[in-house]
């Protein structure tokens, strides 16, 4: 017996379809969630008495051998190991003898594949959920260091209103804890456990698949044998969690690259992340950042593939989702990496203060200040707006700084003595100080953030 299912088929495998159809390459990452997935299998099959203690007892000391060959790295992997599953059955076989053919009994592939699955994810979210809380962390330690620190805000890419360059990173704080919330919540689904779906309609034996569950720590079983062996539904919202965690990093990695520029010169990344050039001698590339928002694309690309894979899929199991895999392994390491990298290089980049300061004398960016403190003298918005714009303009025409328009041409303008005094004196750090609102970048707002994310980042 070649393969375990070569009993009706009679030619060897075409040499192309070998390679074409095994998986073992990429199962190798799910081989002790496999195992695992096994021994609790063994161990509900003596409890319901469909295989006997002994038999019980050798299949599983069996596959304890294997784990261990597996932690130790080894497990010796043959060319005829199909998959992961069959690769397991055919080393319990040389260590057990035909008893290990037992092992399969009220089982197949086609449930313990989903089983594996949900067992790595079962695994990896929550090492992803922690390394998101360092990312964060950084995050709120680089924004109280650097608290007193300012900048302009853009909209359009444009000079927009001056801001604390803390408010600016906490806003990556917030969309980071949803992502969190994501992941958490894809494990609400992920916690389902598959087995006993067998190949999709159930079995003639007396399983017990709530105690497979329980002892693999999921929190309920599957309601549908059918749905059970063709859902993939999990790794369509993982990787979409993955995708939408790995969109934000992108644009914090592309705003750190805008900013390393010499031509902004906000920040200076950490030398043992970014590379030279080989021809130009002067170069500090930002590399790394760019390939994180590269690799986005590639985490985006498997989103698209897991969903193209499914969508037109008929119940229950087919071949094609041996495919899922490769989406799924490529965009957690992505991701994985990425978080990594770009909790080191928040803590290490350098913020240059004086420039991010300077910068906010470009643009005019007080000009919503002076329209709202006009406001507050009893003026409608629309004219205050209006009438700022003016101002503006003739500063521009004059290449002035707004609070260097001359009295005359303000009074001339209708500005009294009060609203001239307020432009004259009006500056980024002033304008900072007069935001209130909620979630704004006024500092008291900004220092009580940073000191709630501290309690929830704990
Ligand atoms: N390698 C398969 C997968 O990843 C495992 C299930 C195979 N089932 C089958 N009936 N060929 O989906």
């Amino acid at each position: 017996m070649k393969y375990i299912w070569s009993g009706r088929l009679k030619k060897d495998l075409h040499h192309l379809v070998r390679q074409f159809t095994f998986s073992i390459e990429i199962d190798k990452k799910m081989a002790l969630f496999d195992v695992l997935g096994s021994i609790v299998h063994a161990e509900m099959l003596v409890t319901q008495k469909i295989i006997s203690r002994q038999d019980g007892h050798r299949i599983i000391s069996g596959l304890k051998k294997i784990q261990n060959e597996i932690k130790t790295d080894s497990f010796v992997f043959m060319p005829d190991d199909e998959d992961i599953h069959t690769a397991v059955e055919r080393r319990l076989t040389e260590l057990i003898g035909p008893c290990a053919g037992k092992l399969h009994t009220a089982r197949s592939r086609n449930d313990q594949i989903v089983l594996d699955e949900k067992l790595y994810l079962k695994h990896i979210i929550p090492e992803m959920i922690a390394s998101i809380v360092c990312f964060q962390k950084n995050l709120v330690k680089k924004a109280e260091e650097c608290l007193g620190i300012y900048m302009p805000e853009f909209t359009h890419f444009q000079p927009a209103q001056p801001v604390l360059f803390a408010h600016h990173l906490l806003a990556y704080v917030t969309m980071c804890e949803r992502d969190k919330d994501r992941f958490i919540d894809a494990l609400k689904r992920i916690n389902v456990s598959p087995l006993g779906a067998c190949a999709c309609v159930g079995t003639s034996f007396n399983i017990d698949p709530d105690y497979v569950a329980e002892k693999l720590n999921f929190e309920t079983i599957f309601s549908n044998s059918i749905d059970a062996v063709s859902d993939r539904d999990f790794i369509i919202e993982t990787i979409s969690a993955i995708g939408i965690l790995m969109v934000h990093l992108s644009r914090i990695s592309e705003e750190f690259i805008i900013w390393h520029s010499p031509l902004i010169g906000f920040v200076d990344l950490p030398e043992e992340f970014c590379t030279g050039s080989s021809i130009m001698p002067q170069k500090k590339n930002p590399d790394v950042l760019e390939l994180i928002r590269g690799k986005t694309s590639t985490v985006i690309g498997n989103l698209t593939g897991i969903f193209t894979l499914i969508k037109g899929l008929p119940l229950s199991y087919n071949r094609d989702l041996q495919e899922d895999k490769r989406f799924l392994f490529e965009s957690c390491e992505i991701s994985a990496v990425s978080l990594a990298i770009l909790t080191e290089i928040i803590e290490k980049t350098k913020i240059n203060a004086n420039r991010m300061k300077e910068s906010c004398k470009v643009g005019y960016i007080e000009a919503t200040d002076i329209a709202e403190y006009l406001v507050t003298r009893g003026t409608p918005f629309r004219q205050a707006h209006h009438l700022v714009g003016k101002l503006v303009g003739i500063a521009a025409e004059r290449n002035l700084p707004m609070a260097e328009i001359d009295e005359e041409t303000l009074k001339m303008m209708g500005c009294d003595t009060e609203t001239i005094h307020f432009i004259k004196t009006l500056d980024s750090q002033k304008s900072i100080s007069l935001k209130k609102s909620k979630g704004g970048t006024g500092i008291n707002q900004v220092k009580q953030e940073i000191k709630k994310w501290k309690s929830i980042l704990k």
